[in-house]
């Protein structure tokens, strides 16, 4: 938000437009950037004694919520030390119950911190640590044990891994791909295949939008695809299950904000994408920052309509040109339909919609279905194009234990009919624990839990992400063959 919206948006925030634009100047003059989200806590009405309290609070906020860097929280505490005598008198004035919601965020923006570092010690940085054996690596080539052997001994290939203690540790994401290109068994789409730009999306919160695109990300990885994925959400879940700690590791500039943003620093969405342990998945990460891109949106008032239009179509673009060198995009929206979702519904080219087996995820879903409804046909009246090559739901914490989602599968069953994948994920603790370490199963080099839990929640993921999978290769390899012309001009 900028100084001249204070005004505008003071009151609309519940603040005074005066202690806004005076927390501006201050943070302008120190060089700093502020953020909107602390405008939220500055409560509504306050007294003129409180005035001096609240500006202190409101300079607090400015400096706490505006970086990341350690060194500024140092700044500002000799800063507020320099002025302890009104922070003092502040500090009675203060509710501190609004107080406390700043040093919760605090307090558990650092335990995340370590968390991460002790999910992916030494380095501090996650790591791909998972292995598969010879006759693992054949099946997922879809040849026999020989085939590889044999490359092995010819020299096609890199001798096997070698043993140690006896066992070899088994071949790696890295070598899996090399045996791939080797033994031409790539499954990369042809050049003229579209890229499959799949958003997984539902405005429910907590559905498992996010585990199920990590997850499917990871699933496409093990299999030689090549993937980019998307976190469009400013909760920034997937960019946390990529080992990323949001807001130590990511800057706004590296989220989606600066080609999205009213004032745009970027032409393109290369800047963004960044490197992820899998070789062949790569990131777009998000941040809480990425919530201006909304934000900026309220604030362009009678521009709105232009200004939302124009983003449509710039994200479309952008990760069109982007996905021609993937074989799959996946997006991860946030749970409201605000700018950035309808950006999303209309740059993707397939819907995945994940939903629990209970009543209210069963509802939630159908009303999100018939908002879509009204959305896309508002979004083509306004001459853009909205065209899915498929739209499925995926039940996506299916608990066979629990006789009510078994009904409630049924009931979804009649009424979405073959839109919902039959095969549903299981809820399994190993999921929620892999999360816990900031992980997809299918990263894990070891069962968290029993390995019988592990082999069927892997098992249950292959089969449910395959169906999938199946319909991304439906598209692929029935566009009509290509002139010579065509192949040579092709990017
Ligand atoms: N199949 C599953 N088994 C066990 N836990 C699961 C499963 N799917 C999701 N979860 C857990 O449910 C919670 C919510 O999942 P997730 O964050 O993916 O939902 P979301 O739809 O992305 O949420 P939001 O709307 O906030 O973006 C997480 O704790 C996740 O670990
Ligand atoms: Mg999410």
């Amino acid at each position: 938000m900028k100084q001249k919206d204070a005004s505008l948006n003071g009151p609309l925030l519940g603040c005074d437009p005066f202690l806004l634009n005076e927390g501006f100047a201050i943070a302008k003059e120190k060089g700093l950037r502020p953020k909107h989200q602390i405008t939220i806590i500055i409560p509504r009405n306050f007294g003129r004694d409180a005035i001096s309290g609240q500006y202190l609070r409101f300079i607090l906020a400015v400096f706490l919520f505006d970086t990341h860097r350690e060194t500024t929280r140092l700044k500002l505490k000799s800063i507020l030390c320099a002025q302890s005598h009104s922070i003092e008198q502040a500090s009675h004035q203060m509710n501190s119950e609004v107080n406390r919601i700043a040093e919760m965020a605090e307090a558990g923006e650092r335990m995340i911190e370590r968390l991460r570092k002790k999910a992916f010690l030494p380095e501090a940085r996650k790591g791909l640590a998972v292995r598969y054996g010879i006759a693992e690596a054949a099946q997922l080539l879809g040849c026999s044990t020989n085939r590889i052997r044999m490359a092995e001994n010819d020299g096609r290939l890199p001798p096997p891994p070698a043993t140690k203690n006896g066992r070899r540790p088994g071949y790696s994401i890295e070598d899996l791909l090399n045996m791939r290109q080797v033994l031409d068994a790539s499954p990369a789409r042809a050049t003229l295949d579209q890229p499959a730009i799949i958003a997984v999306q539902n405005f429910k919160g907590g559905v498992g939008k996010s585990t199920v695109t990590t997850h499917l990300a990871h699933y496409f990885g093990v299999l030689g695809y090549r993937v980019l994925v998307v976190d469009c959400d400013s909760q920034a879940t997937t960019t946390t299950l990529f080992g990323f700690n949001p807001h130590f590791n990511i800057t706004r500039e590296q989220t989606l904000y600066p080609y999205l943003s009213i004032e745009p620093t970027q032409t393109d969405l290369l800047y963004a994408v960044q490197r992820t342990p899998w070789p062949n998945v790569d990131l777009i990460p998000s941040n809480l920052e990425l919530f201006d891109v909304e934000y900026e949106l309220a604030a362009s008032g009678a521009d709105g309509g232009s200004v939302l239009a124009a983003r449509f179509r710039k994200l479309k673009s952008g990760l069109l040109d982007l996905a021609q060198q993937y074989d799959i995009v996946l997006l991860d929206p946030p749970p409201a339909l605000g700018t950035i979702s309808l950006a999303v519904m209309q740059a993707a080219n397939a819907l995945l919609i994940p939903l629990a087996a209970t009543t209210p995820d069963f509802c939630s879903t159908v009303q999100f279905l018939s908002m879509m409804e009204q959305v896309t046909e508002q979004i083509r009246q306004a001459g853009i194009d909205v065209s899915y090559d498929f739209v499925r739901l995926i039940c996506s914490k299916f608990d066979s234990n629990d006789p009510s989602h078994a009904m409630v599968q049924q009931i979804m069953e009649q009424s979405f009919g073959p839109a919902l994948l039959p095969v549903p994920i299981l809820e399994s603790a190993e999921i929620s624990h892999a999360a816990l370490r900031m992980m997809t199963v299918y990263e894990l080099e070891r069962p968290i839990g029993t390995p019988r839990t592990h082999k069927r929640c892997r098992a249950n993921l292959d089969q449910a992400l395959g169906q999938v999978e199946q319909l991304v290769r439906r598209n692929w390899g029935v566009t009509s063959p290509a002139s010579a012309a065509e192949v040579v001009n092709a990017t």
